[in-house]
C-alpha cells in the first residue's frame, strides 16, 4: 500500500526487500534487499550461482517470491506472470537474449507486439520497418535494412535491439542480464554507452555483470550478492573499485586465504 506520508518523488521506483526464493530444497534467495531509482543504474554484481538471476526474475513475474515483499513508487506488487511486470514497465533482456536470429531486426523489435493496419489482422510491415530504422538510429546504428536478419548482428548491437525496444515500448525499469559477458571491448562500450543514454531519459536500471570495472563505469549504486544474501548495498561515492572487487573475491575470506599462504610459505 501506498505510504501516505512520504511524497512520492522521493519514493523509489523498485524496492525489493528480505526477498528469498526457494526450488524444493535448493535455496536460490534467502533474503536479498535491493533499491532503484528513476535514472539511476544499479548495479547487481556475484559470483556465478549467486542468484543475481533469480532475483531479476522474481522481479520480472517469471518466479514467485517464496517470502519478501516488492514495491514499486511505494505501492506493494505482485506480479503472476511476466506479462503483470511488463504491464508495469518493467523490461527484461535476459542473459540468453531471447531473438529469433533468423527472423528479422524489425521483427524482432516488434515481437508480441505486432501493429497491425487498420484493416485486416495484417501486420503493417512498412510502419514497423520505419519505426524500426528509426530508434536504432537514435541509438547511433544505421540500419540500412532492418529486414535484415537479427543474426547478422554482431552481438553488442543485438542487446541494442533490445534496449531500444524496451525503451520505445515505454518501460520504466530497464533490466540487463550480464549484457557485456560475451562482447569485446568495442562493444561493451557501445553497450555501457547505450545504458547510460537510458539512465539519462529517466528509467531505473538494473544492470547484472561479474565484471566490476564495467559496474564502476555505469553505475550510480552496488548490491552484491553472495550465495542467495546481500552482502551489501553501496552508492558510488560510499565504496571504491578496489573495495567492490574484495567483495566480489568474497571479500574475507580471500584476505584470509592469502594470509594463512602468506605464512605457509
Ligand atoms: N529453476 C530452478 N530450479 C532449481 N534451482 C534453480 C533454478 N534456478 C536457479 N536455481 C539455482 O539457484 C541458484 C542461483 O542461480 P542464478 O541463476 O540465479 O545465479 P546467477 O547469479 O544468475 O549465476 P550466473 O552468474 O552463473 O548467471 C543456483 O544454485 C541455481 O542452480
Ligand atoms: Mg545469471
Amino acid at each position: 500500500m501506498a505510504q501516505a506520508s512520504s511524497p512520492l518523488a522521493e519514493m523509489a521506483l523498485v524496492e525489493m526487500t528480505n526477498v528469498a526464493k526457494h526450488f524444493g530444497k535448493v535455496i536460490a534467495l534467502n533474503g536479498v534487499s535491493l533499491t532503484v531509482n528513476a535514472g539511476e543504474v544499479l548495479c547487481l554484481l556475484g559470483d556465478n550461482g549467486a542468484g543475481k538471476s533469480t532475483l531479476i526474475k522474481v522481479l520480472s513475474g517469471v518466479h514467485k517470491p517464496t517470502n519478501g515483499q516488492i514495491r514499486m513508487n511505494g505501492e506493494a506488487v505482485d506480479f503472476d506472470s511476466p506479462r503483470d511486470a511488463q504491464k508495469m514497465g518493467i523490461a527484461t533482456v535476459y542473459q540468453d537474449l531471447a531473438m529469433i536470429p533468423l527472423t528479422s531486426i524489425t521483427r524482432n523489435f516488434f515481437m508480441g507486439r505486432e501493429p497491425t493496419h487498420k484493416i485486416g489482422p495484417f501486420m503493417d510491415f512498412k510502419f514497423a520497418n520505419e519505426v524500426t530504422r528509426r530508434e536504432m538510429i537514435k541509438i547511433g546504428i544505421d540500419i540500412r535494412d532492418p529486414e535484415q536478419a537479427v543474426g547478422t548482428l554482431s552481438g553488442g548491437e543485438r542487446q541494442t535491439v533490445a534496449i531500444a525496444r524496451a525503451v520505445y515500448f515505454g518501460a520504466k525499469v530497464l533490466i540487463l542480464d550480464e549484457p557485456t559477458s560475451a562482447l569485446g571491448v568495442r562493444q561493451t562500450t557501445m553497450v555501457l554507452k547505450y545504458t547510460d543514454m537510458v539512465r539519462k531519459k529517466g528509467l531505473g536500471v538494473i544492470f547484472i555483470t561479474h565484471n566490476v570495472r564495467h559496474a564502476y563505469a555505469v553505475g550510480d549504486r552496488f548490491t552484491i550478492l553472495n550465495r542467495g544474501v546481500t552482502l551489501g548495498n553501496y552508492t558510488k561515492d560510499e565504496i571504491t573499485i578496489d573495495e567492490l572487487q574484495t567483495l566480489m573475491a568474497g571479500g574475507v575470506e580471500v584476505e584470509d586465504l592469502s594470509a594463512e599462504l602468506g605464512d605457509n610459505l
